[in-house]
């Protein structure tokens, strides 16, 4: 169908607030859903925002291959659309990896609540409610930071923690 140019860190739409879906069932939005999942997996990412693909409005696609799932448990493809993400405090943070699309090549350290609530409506409009821990858990808060304007190196703590992939797949792995 469709595979669309990825907005790269340094472009203002990625810096900014995205707008809510007002009516998530119409076929524009359908057609957004089809062209970022498509784009996600050209790109072999795990998640892909609208504002990703210069279109500044609240919805992402994620998913988790089982080989990144905390609990062996993978997450299939799917759609979030005006997510609200309440995080579960008493299961604290942790740290772990982050890529972006739009920050290519390079990875960091970054601490995420390990467990969240996220409620949203899905791919047919249909709002739900659910919790999510470990690695979905980090994958939806850094998605639903790009609706905020906000990309992962605004929430590190540590800028040791933060490099290239092919250093990192040398020497960085024993950081955490
Ligand atoms: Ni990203």
């Amino acid at each position: 169908m469709s595979i669309l140019k990825i907005a790269r860190m340094g472009h203002p739409v990625l810096l900014a607030r995205a707008a809510e879906i007002e009516d998530a069932a119409t076929p524009e939005i359908k057609a957004l859903i089809s062209a970022l999942a498509e784009t996600m997996e050209d790109a072999g990412g795990v998640g892909l925002a609208a504002p990703q693909v210069h279109v500044p409005l609240r919805l992402f696609v994620f998913h988790v291959p089982a080989s990144r799932a905390d609990d062996g448990d993978g997450v299939a493809l799917r759609a979030v659309i005006n997510p609200v993400v309440t995080p579960v405090e008493e299961a604290g943070r942790a740290l772990g990896w982050e890529g972006c699309l739009s920050i290519p090549g390079l990875r960091a350290a970054v601490p995420r609540w390990n467990e969240i609530r996220l409620t949203g409506l899905d791919e047919q409009g249909r709002a739900f409610d659910e919790v999510l821990s470990g690695f979905a858990a980090r994958v939806v808060q850094h998605e639903t930071d790009h609706l905020d304007g906000v990309l992962y190196p605004m929430r590190m703590e540590d800028f040791r923690l933060f490099g290239y992939n092919e250093e990192l797949d040398r020497y960085g792995q024993e950081l955490l």
